[in-house]
């Protein structure tokens, strides 16, 4: 039985065949609309979350699965102190497969320790969030064609974004990709990530002003910078509108650059740039939910 905690869980190959096989899903979903007949997905949020638990749902759904779960910790017995391992164990009861999301770092790691069903992190705290990983790749080779040899291009809060820091530990794995972190000096990626591409010799610098790089980028991944994740409210203040991406800014940028956003924006991207056809981040969250139908299909073996 596999699961799914970190996005290293996965080979490059395996990632490949995901990608792979949501453009299969994209060209023909009605071949895949029974694959799930009587299986069951559990999506369980003890986070708030828009787009991951509906595009997992939305993915079972049009396998022919059936869903079940809770969208708050606040419906179910962790509001009166059940561990997450007894509600993994409980729920692996009733289905097939599981996606959680979790504000404790450790906790798909532990559940998936005791599950007797595979575990999908759906993102845990300020580190990991596989599957926007998976859903950022998909949408960077549709957009691009290719997923080596591109500027990439990432801004905003690196340091608490778990999507940044999942999408540089799978991009070390392609070929050509140069990083540009552009943030302020105290979101700056974590001490790891920072050890890590330094570890596979990655083509990488670091900035605080997008104008100075936005013209170079081939892809340019924007990011909210993560209010719960701050000790202290006037820090947040201070450093929420450090970017704010507008047409007037992307008068600079290339043709062809693809604007990435896991999403919920806040204010980093203006609403004006919705309608640029650089702006991709609707089209990214389509892409969810087949890349999420994939991941599904492998993890229950179906494929
Ligand atoms: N990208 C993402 O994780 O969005 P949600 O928080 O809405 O799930």
């Amino acid at each position: 039985m596999r699961h799914l905690i970190s996005i290293t869980d996965l080979t490059k190959e395996e990632i490949d065949e995901l990608i792979e096989l949501s453009e299969k899903i994209i060209a023909n979903p009605t071949d895949y609309q029974e694959v799930c007949r009587n299986k069951k997905l559990a999506t369980l949020f003890f986070e708030p979350s828009t787009r991951t638990r509906l595009s997992f749902e939305a993915a079972m759904l049009e396998l022919g699965g059936s869903i079940l779960g809770f969208s708050s910790a606040d419906t179910s017995s962790a509001a009166k102190g059940e561990s997450v391992t007894d509600t993994i164990r409980t729920v692996g009861c009733y289905a097939d497969i599981i996606a959680m999301r979790h504000s404790k770092e450790g906790a798909p790691l532990a559940a998936s320790m005791k599950s007797m069903v595979p575990i999908i992190n759906a993102g845990y705290g300020g580190h990991q969030h596989p599957t926007q990983t998976l859903t950022d790749l998909l949408t960077i080779q549709r957009e691009k064609g290719k997923i080596g040899d591109i500027t990439v291009g990432f801004c905003g809060d690196l340091q608490f974004g778990r999507t940044v820091h999942s999408l540089i530990s799978a991009l070390l794995r392609y070929q050509g990709i140069k990083f540009v972190l552009i943030s302020p000096n105290e979101l700056k990626i974590p001490g790891y990530l920072k050890d890590s591409l330094k570890h596979h010799k990655a083509n990488f610098s670091e900035h605080e002003i997008l104008e100075d790089v936005i013209d170079g980028l081939d892809v340019l991944y924007m990011t909210r910078v993560q209010r719960e994740r701050f000790f202290n409210e006037a820090d947040y203040v201070r450093l929420k509108d450090s970017y704010i991406l507008t047409l007037d800014k992307l008068k600079a940028a290339k043709k062809d650059l693809s604007i990435l956003h896991p999403l919920p924006r806040v204010n980093e991207i203006a609403v004006e740039v919705d309608d640029d056809p650089r702006a991709c981040y609707f089209r990214q969250v389509l892409n969810g939910k087949y890349i999420r139908m994939a991941l599904i299909m492998k993890l229950l073996e179906l494929v």
